[in-house]
């Protein structure tokens, strides 16, 4: 039996993007596995960033909350916080004594900021050593990452491979499994969905909130109401592909071609899709979100569970160091 491990960014709450990309195709494997699966909301690794403590909690709430209201079954995932599981940054130290300081400096996530010195932290320079903790403190032999963790994994199997070579076998050198991200998610500007862009669909928000970004952030051309329309290309079109139903989607290209359709159905027709196509899982997120006390209990029995295959592999590394 396999160990397939893998963290999560706890960036607030998930949106559409997030959704497709990340969320649902790693459901999809931790239930149909016969593999065991390990999944974290990597709140240590935003504390780069998020330096108030009430946006950080709220953020991994948020994100557990989704996991959940998605279908995340945590008997068979443990589902956990990384941060709950402290014993994660002794082995950060003990690997980051391991590895040069050079191949550090050439990690993206440090480098993309290098021009910017001020913004860097230590924490951020050795971010891919608290990753590599993350992943060989449990022995796990698979990773998915999408392909911007790629260099991170390279540099977990190589941080493992020195130390083993050095203090002899200690650690599981794993593999990565990198997600298919063929398909495109844009986001309202028909850029690539990212937060950071500010052009995300939040399938958990209010449906009036959503009203008012799908009217206002999807800019469309001025075609008269009346005249044809071409669907492929359109931002809306695009979106609706992804939410509704064949027929539905059809149903649209084939309005607008026609004429006497305008983008304002359109854009009504998605947000219902979303508003409607989400709706078990919206009040199901809203339901964990008013109780986070059983949002907590989920978390710690994920934990404990954890904590259980962390502690030999920690102590194996102590004995192996010489404390
Ligand atoms: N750095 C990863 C990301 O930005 C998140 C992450 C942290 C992770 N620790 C991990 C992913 C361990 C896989 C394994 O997406």
């Amino acid at each position: 039996m396999a160990r397939i491990l893998t963290g999560i960014q706890s960036t607030g709450t998930p949106h559409l993007g997030n959704l497709l990309g990340a969320i649902r195709p790693a459901i999809e494997l931790a239930h149909q596995s016969e593999n065991e699966s390990f999944l974290f909301i990597a709140d240590m690794h935003s504390l780069t960033q998020v330096k108030e403590g009430a946006t950080l909690r709220e953020n991994t709430y948020a994100v557990a909350a989704a996991w959940l209201a998605f279908g995340l079954d945590t008997e068979r995932t443990v589902f956990y916080r990384q941060s709950d599981v402290a014993e994660v940054t002794e082995l950060a130290w003990y690997l980051n004594c391991f590895f040069p300081y050079q191949r550090l400096t050439l990690a993206h996530s440090f480098k993309d900021k290098a021009d910017r010195l001020e913004d860097v932290n230590g924490g951020l320079f050795s971010y891919p050593m608290l990753m590599a903790a993350d992943i060989l403190l449990y022995d796990a032999d698979f990773v998915p990452v999408g392909k911007d963790q790629l260099q991170h994994l390279e540099m977990t199997r190589d941080v493992a491979s020195r130390f083993n070579h050095k203090m002899g076998e200690t650690f599981v050198v794993p593999k990565e499994l990198v997600r298919d991200e063929t398909q495109l998610i844009p986001g309202l500007d028909g850029e690539k969905m990212s937060k950071s862009k500010g052009n995300t669909l939040d399938i958990f928000a209010d449906p009036s909130a959503l009203k008012k970004r799908i009217n206002k952030e999807i800019v469309t051309d001025a075609t008269p109401l009346e005249e044809p329309k071409t669907p492929e290309g359109s931002v809306i079109y695009n979106l609706y592909k992804l939410v509704a139903s064949n027929d539905d989607v059809a149903r649209m290209a084939e309005s607008l071609r026609a004429g006497g359709y305008g983008w304002g159905h359109a854009k009504k027709a998605l947000l219902e899709a979303v508003v409607d196509g989400f709706a078990s899982e919206r009040e199901e997120f809203n339901r964990w979100m008013s109780d986070k006390g059983a949002l907590d209990a989920e978390l710690a029995k994920g934990a404990k569970r954890a904590q259980e295959v962390a502690q030999p592999v920690l102590n194996r590394v102590r004995e192996k160091i010489g404390f």
